[in-house]
């Protein structure tokens, strides 16, 4: 057993961190506040082949694996967790293209996606369908060479920006797992259009919205996989999303990590310099000691994915215990800036709002203990 990461892993690491300091920190505050969407950022990042970092070299991409593209999600959610769910969320709507798409699908919209020339999205959740996608309500009727869809999803991450979007909805009218089906539908579809934009506490630079389907045409061979595997493709494709929402929390722990040491070291109360003191090194030992754990559960998962094992239970316990850490990062470090920690002028009023909704997302911690449970009493 390994625990050593190799040299490329090291020099990718080193690219993505080295790209986050100059091009996403110093403007990921002012983003925030002014809900501006890094788009020239993310252009580069497709450059860099931050994109497509698990798509192999023949459709795109760079052909790197799951550690490295942790890796780099993690320097890039340090400095700026909004551009890391972008990332992320391209990656949610590449994988299954790859896993489940014909050979033109991949050459069509695969290339462009993990080449950074389009941005993908992912369209599970509704109104009523969050924790249970077998609840999905907006239909796709078989009308012979299309699909007439009929509904609306919510929260849909990229959803503005994307110009292909992962989209499950009903092909059976009977409300089951298995009546689901897997679309790739495009942005200027007739019948499709963008409705309201979410005005949220966190990730304020990422984009969010809702989508709207009146009598949408989308055609045949935009079926994604076979009809009525839209629910398998999900959660799939979802296993592989939580290795990027425990590696986005990861990244946001780092940064808490370090804001609370820098700020420590030099706030004085009591004319000592608050790092002095037990109750400030306690804080920060969990939090260190809490992120190692997190690294090996999330990088475990990630490198189970690259070999071709299961890794279901493993991603959910990444995300769960990532996720969980981040928000108690975030909660502490603000606790060590005190009154500061809650002002917008610093850092750390950011992180605790961009962690919170990290163990929501991509199945809440709830759901992940689901997965956990069922896999475990199984083995
Ligand atoms: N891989 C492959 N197949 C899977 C699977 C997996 N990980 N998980 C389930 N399946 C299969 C099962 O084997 C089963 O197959 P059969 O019908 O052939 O037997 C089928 O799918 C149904 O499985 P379950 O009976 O387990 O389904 P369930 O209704 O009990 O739900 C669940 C299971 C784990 C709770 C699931 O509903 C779930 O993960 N819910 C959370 C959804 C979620 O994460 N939503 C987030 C939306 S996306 C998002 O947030 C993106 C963003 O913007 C950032």
């Amino acid at each position: 057993m390994s625990f050593q990461l190799t040299a490329e892993q090291e020099m990718i690491r080193l690219m993505a961190r080295d790209f986050a300091k100059k091009e996403l920190e110093p403007f990921a505050g002012e983003w925030d506040r002014k809900e501006i969407f890094p788009e020239k950022a993310i252009g580069k990042m497709g450059g860099l082949g931050l994109m497509g970092m698990m798509v192999p070299v023949e459709y795109g991409g760079a052909g790197v694996g799951a550690v490295s593209y942790s890796l780099a999600l993690q320097e890039i959610a340090y400095a700026c967790a909004s551009t890391a769910v972008t990332m992320s969320v391209n990656n949610l709507s590449s994988d299954p293209i790859l896993q489940f798409g014909s050979e033109e699908q991949k050459q069509r919209y695969l290339l462009p996606l993990a080449g950074g020339e389009m941005l993908g999205a992912f369209a599970v959740t509704e109104s009523e369908a969050g924790s249970d996608p077998g609840n999905i309500t907006t239909r796709a009727e078989d009308c012979g060479d299309h699909f007439l869809v009929n509904g609306s999803k919510l929260f849909i991450t990229n959803g503005n920006r994307a110009d292909v979007i992962i989209l499950i909805a009903r092909t059976v009218s009977e409300k089951s797992n298995r009546g689901l089906s897997a679309f790739l539908l495009t942005k200027g579809t007739p019948g499709f259009r963008i409705g309201r934009r979410e005005d949220k506490l966190g990730l304020r630079a990422s984009d969010t919205v809702e989508l709207l389907f009146e009598d949408c045409r989308i055609p045949k061979e935009n079926l994604l996989g076979k009809e009525g595997s839209g629910f398998k493709i999900a959660m799939v494709a979802l296993d592989s999303g939580r290795i990027g929402i425990a590696s986005q929390s990861l990244g946001i722990a780092r940064a808490c990590l370090h804001e609370s040491i820098r700020y420590a070291k030099t706030r004085k109360q009591f004319g000592k310099n608050i790092s002095s003191f037990q109750a400030v090194q306690w804080m920060i030992a969990d939090t260190a000691a809490e992120i190692e754990a997190a690294s090996w559960l999330t990088l475990s998962a990630a490198d189970r994915k690259d070999q071709g094992i299961p890794f279901t239970k493993e991603a959910s316990m990444a995300k769960l215990f990532a996720s969980e850490m981040a928000n108690r990062a975030a909660y502490r470090a603000l606790q060590i800036h005190g009154g500061y920690g809650y002002m917008k002028e610093y850092k750390v009023e950011r992180l605790y709002r961009d962690a919170r909704v990290t163990t929501i997302y991509e199945g809440t911690s709830e759901i992940q203990r689901i997965v956990i449970a069922r896999e475990v009493m199984q083995d």
